[in-house]
């Protein structure tokens, strides 16, 4: 069952994308397979 995991703040510069990009290379490390989606709009 997938699942969806969120990291969001309206600031910018507040580590959204480094914790994002190290939880998904940690997934993969723990054997789930991740997607992750860097998205600033
Ligand atoms: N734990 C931390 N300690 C020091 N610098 C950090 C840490 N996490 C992130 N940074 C730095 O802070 C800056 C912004 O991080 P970033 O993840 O790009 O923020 P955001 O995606 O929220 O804009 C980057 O230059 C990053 O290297
Ligand atoms: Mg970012």
């Amino acid at each position: 069952m997938a699942k969806t995991i969120a990291i969001t703040n309206k600031k910018s510069g507040v580590a959204k994308t480094i914790t994002a990009a190290t939880m998904s290379y940690l997934l993969t490390k723990m054997g789930y397979k991740a997607l992750l989606i860097d998205y600033d709009g």
